[in-house]
């Protein structure tokens, strides 16, 4: 398969950038989006050109590094994956894909497609920890948890922090991310002691950190590879009032 890449290059977060364009050729179909950057990635390096920069370390889904904007949407076409997961089978031959970094003021561009997501390290950090002492595994095991709260809890932590939601959201809001984050503690009992002060925390660092306010447009729910729930930026909505109220 052969694909035209118009492709956003931008030194550092100084210097203004500018689309230039490249042609991806002989890509095997079964070629993840990735494997397709590291083909035209090693042509540019043979001909002596710097390589196009792009955040990636599991390729498996797992650990949200990567994270391109491909024609307009955060991890391109296809619902619920990842950059990395994304096959070029997924494409047309022949098409054109306009590559760009995450375009949010809280996430500088660090070079090329290559974002600085440590805004939501800060958020995570200001979560801080739970002081629940657990006890063994059998000891954790007698803490009962109701079926529907745990699997809730669950779904809230499959949130790889990736960004997409950022991303795709008109007001570059991190409300899905925080809600997520706010949620798989907020359900389960082990995550109680701390709510109020947790909430709080994270909110206030969240709005320091420069993110827009949330308009429920949900775009951040279409576009978020994990399927994060906007049921969480509502559980966030109520959890920061009761912190406000009795906190
Ligand atoms: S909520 Fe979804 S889109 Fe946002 S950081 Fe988590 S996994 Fe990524
Ligand atoms: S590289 Fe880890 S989720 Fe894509």
């Amino acid at each position: 398969m052969n694909f035209t890449l118009n492709v956003w290059r931008q030194k550092n977060g100084q210097s203004s950038g500018q689309f230039v364009t490249y042609q991806a050729k002989d890509i095997s179909p079964d070629a993840s989006f990735l494997e397709m950057l590291d083909v035209v990635n090693n042509e540019m390096e043979a001909k002596g050109e710097e390589p196009i920069a792009f955040d990636h370390d599991c390729r498996e889904g797992i650990c949200g590094t990567c994270g391109i904007a491909i024609n307009g949407r955060p991890h391109g076409p296809r619902n619920a994956v990842t950059t990395c997961q994304l096959y070029m089978r997924n494409f047309r031959d022949g098409d054109t894909l306009t590559l760009e970094p995450w375009r949010a003021q809280a996430f500088p561009v660090v070079r090329d497609l290559v974002v600085d997501r440590s805004a939501f390290d800060k958020i995570i950090q200001a979560g801080g920890f739970i002081s629940i002492n657990t006890g063994n595994a059998p000891d954790a095991n007698g803490l009962p948890v109701p079926k529907d709260d745990a699997e809730r809890a669950m779904d809230a932590a499959a949130c790889i922090g990736c960004g997409a939601c950022v991303a795709a959201c008109k007001n570059a809001s991190a409300m899905l991310f925080v809600s997520a984050k706010v949620s798989h503690l907020a359900l389960l009992p082990q995550g109680q002691p701390e709510s109020r002060k947790r909430v709080k925390s994270m909110v206030q660092t969240m709005d320091e950190a420069g993110f827009g306010n949330c308009t429920n447009t949900g775009a951040c729910e279409a576009e978020c590879p994990k399927s994060i729930s906007l049921d969480n930026i509502a559980r966030l909505n109520r959890e920061f009032l009761l912190s406000k109220l009795f906190g």
